[in-house]
């Protein structure tokens, strides 16, 4: 038990600019976890780190206090090195659906605990759950087996991981204190550390439909939470790659668990397929297993079986097919040219209005509903062909997704300006 402090003097301490000490940290973190520091208390501490930053020290400290409120997983009794990949989230960001099994097939157990949507951003239970059957929920003696026979898991945190993060996570996000880097580099970090795995590689999204809009900024969280992994032990890369717009040709559930079957099955857009196979480069290396050539265990249809092995794993029925939304309505270019753009953002608010997110948590969302992309930036397209197609059960919502498309797109003479590269920096 840590010792007694004031909730007062420290939150005064880190207004005022000051370092917080390790006893200060632990008990704040621990008290407040504990019902202990108020709400109140919490958020005003929240706001102070948010203003005044806080050192490496300091969020390392803070990141070991939110692992210690709760369990550690351990997989290291495994035959195998384990590796998993983090993304900061963005709009058709499936990769963890071919990526699990693909670095699986290369002999390195992947134990990915994952989260649902919420917003603009999808969640990957919510895609797998379009799989008739698939249950996200595995205990952790189910877990270290999945992880010995098939070598991937992808299932939902149990509540004992790092609980001070649920509750610090629901206060930030009504108090105006989610975007301060300190909390979100320990939140994402507290809960891949407790996770237990070996190696970790980390996706941080740079664009209109992530989290960090500039590279700046997506630069300095990244450079924190691969600080935070190497003080915990845990080797991290952290690659920040393009999210300006979206990934794939595919923003919703069962429409993205389509599009990673195609990547799995040796197709699938380009984007998709160069980003699997650099997380998968990234995770074998750090893994110690560079030896192995991920497109090698695309193409030879391995990382597909390793797929099957683990939906059918999980209760999913990998022979039924994947559910369809009952209305479509295609949005057509407004004139020949070169697509210079198309905006992350909102194609992923349209496919939340469709229906492909949630609102709130308890919201459910619709397995068919979501955004198709016919042409991606730097393509051509002539007038009036099908530019997207509008996906969702219920028709009445068709409107106020168009509207989150109004200036999402532009047609112009040619220009490629606009469109970045996929990869855009790499932080070790
Ligand atoms: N994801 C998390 O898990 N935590 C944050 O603070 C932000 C994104």
């Amino acid at each position: 038990m840590a010792d007694a402090h004031d909730a007062v003097e420290i939150i005064v301490a880190k207004r005022d600019g000051h370092e917080l000490s390790d006893g200060q940290i632990d008990w704040m973190v621990d008290a407040y976890t504990r019902g202990a520091v108020a709400d109140e208390q919490m958020a005003a501490l929240a706001m102070a780190i948010l203003l005044n930053g806080m050192h490496r020290r300091e969020i390392s400290r803070w990141t070991r206090a939110m692992i210690e409120t709760g369990e550690r997983m351990d997989f290291s009794g495994l035959s195998r090195p384990t590796s998993d990949k983090h993304s900061t989230g963005g709009v058709g960001d499936k990769i963890t659906l071919p990526l699990a099994p693909l670095v699986a097939a290369c002999g390195v157990a992947v134990p990915q605990l994952s989260g649902r949507g919420l917003g603009h951003t999808g969640g990957t239970l919510d895609k797998l759950e379009s799989i008739p059957g698939w249950s996200c929920e595995v205990s952790y003696d189910a877990m270290i087996a999945q992880l010995e026979s098939v070598g991937a898991v992808i299932c939902a945190a149990g509540s004992t991981l790092a609980p001070a993060d649920k509750k610090l996570y629901a206060l930030r996000d009504v108090t105006g204190t989610v975007e301060a880097v300190p909390l979100i580099a320990s939140s994402i970090m507290s809960k891949k550390i407790a996770e237990g795995t070996a190696a970790l590689v980390l996706d941080v999204k740079v664009g209109s439909g992530a989290f960090m809009k500039d590279l700046d900024s997506a630069r300095e969280l990244a450079r924190t939470m691969v600080d935070l992994g190497k003080d915990a032990g845990v080797p991290t890369v952290a690659l920040l790659t393009d999210m300006s717009t979206p990934l794939g040709l595919t923003a919703g559930n069962a429409i993205e668990v389509q599009e990673s079957l195609d990547v799995l099955a040796g197709g699938g857009p380009t984007d998709v397929v160069e980003l699997t196979l650099v997380l998968a480069r990234e995770m074998l290396t750090a893994a110690g297993r560079d030896d192995v050539d991920p497109a090698e265990r695309l193409a030879d249809g391995s990382a597909m079986d390793v797929w099957l092995a683990m939906i059918t794993a999980q209760g999913g029925d990998v022979h039924a097919p994947l559910p369809r939304a009952r209305e479509s309505q295609v949005l057509p270019a407004p004139s020949s040219g070169v697509l210079t753009r198309l905006d992350a953002l909102s194609v992923g608010l349209a496919a939340w209005r469709l229906g492909a997110g949630r609102a709130r948590k308890e919201d459910l969302v619709q397995a068919g509903a979501g955004v198709v992309l016919h042409a991606k930036p730097g393509d051509e397209v002539s007038v009036g062909q099908p530019l997207l197609t509008l996906l969702t059960d219920e028709p009445d919502r068709f409107a106020r997704a168009e509207e989150a498309l109004e200036g999402a797109y532009e047609v112009g003479d040619g220009s490629r300006e606009g469109t970045s590269p996929l990869l855009l920096d790499r932080v070790t």
